[in-house]
């Protein structure tokens, strides 16, 4: 019986195990009708500009938007950045294609090598175009300016 137990053990160590860490983020569903944190336009020559420029929205889901409120996101939480080009015209800026989405998902136990967030990028928005070839460490590495902040830099506004 007790030998039994720890063979079951070890066989879910050894599924359990190659996977951890670089567990495939999964693609947020629906997340347009999430809740709306905030936009932002980021043009040529600023910091960000590669690869992100052009004009985004930062969305999050239930859990995330309770984090965002008390600085501690619970596992299950996840936030997307929405990248659309920037368009000018008729001097107004306006939302052209999407150029990618970056999605961030709170789970410790998965994603414990990048500070408990999963990090991912999806060409064009598309779920089978995967942009992260390091597990997301490269993401990772920038969010670490935001570590007081469970390493999210939006934050909530009215
Ligand atoms: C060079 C720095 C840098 C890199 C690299 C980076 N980000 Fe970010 N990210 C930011 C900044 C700054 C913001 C806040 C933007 C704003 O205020 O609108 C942000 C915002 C986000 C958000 C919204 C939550 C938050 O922290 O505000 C997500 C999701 C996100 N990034 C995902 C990713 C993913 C996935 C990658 C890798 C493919 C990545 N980021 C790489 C700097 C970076």
């Amino acid at each position: 019986m007790k030998i039994h137990t720890m063979l079951v053990g070890l066989l879910v160590a050894f599924t359990a195990a190659p996977a951890l860490g670089s567990e495939p983020v999964p693609y947020p569903q629906d997340y347009r009708e999430w809740y709306h944190v905030k936009s932002m336009v980021i043009s040529p020559g600023h910091p960000l500009a590669q690869p992100f420029a052009g004009l985004h929205h930062i969305y999050a889901n239930g859990a995330a938007r309770e984090g965002l409120k008390s600085g501690r996101f619970p596992t299950g939480a996840v936030l997307v950045f929405d990248l659309l080009e920037a368009v000018q015209a008729e001097h107004a800026i306006e939302e052209g294609k999407r150029k990618l989405i970056g999605v961030m998902v709170k789970d410790p136990q998965r994603y414990e090598a990048t500070g408990g967030w999963g990090f991912e990028g999806f060409g064009e928005g598309q779920a089978n175009l995967r942009l992260t070839k390091d597990g997301g460490r490269s993401c990772f590495q920038c969010h670490r300016q935001a570590r007081d902040r469970d390493y999210v830099f939006s934050r909530l506004r009215d």
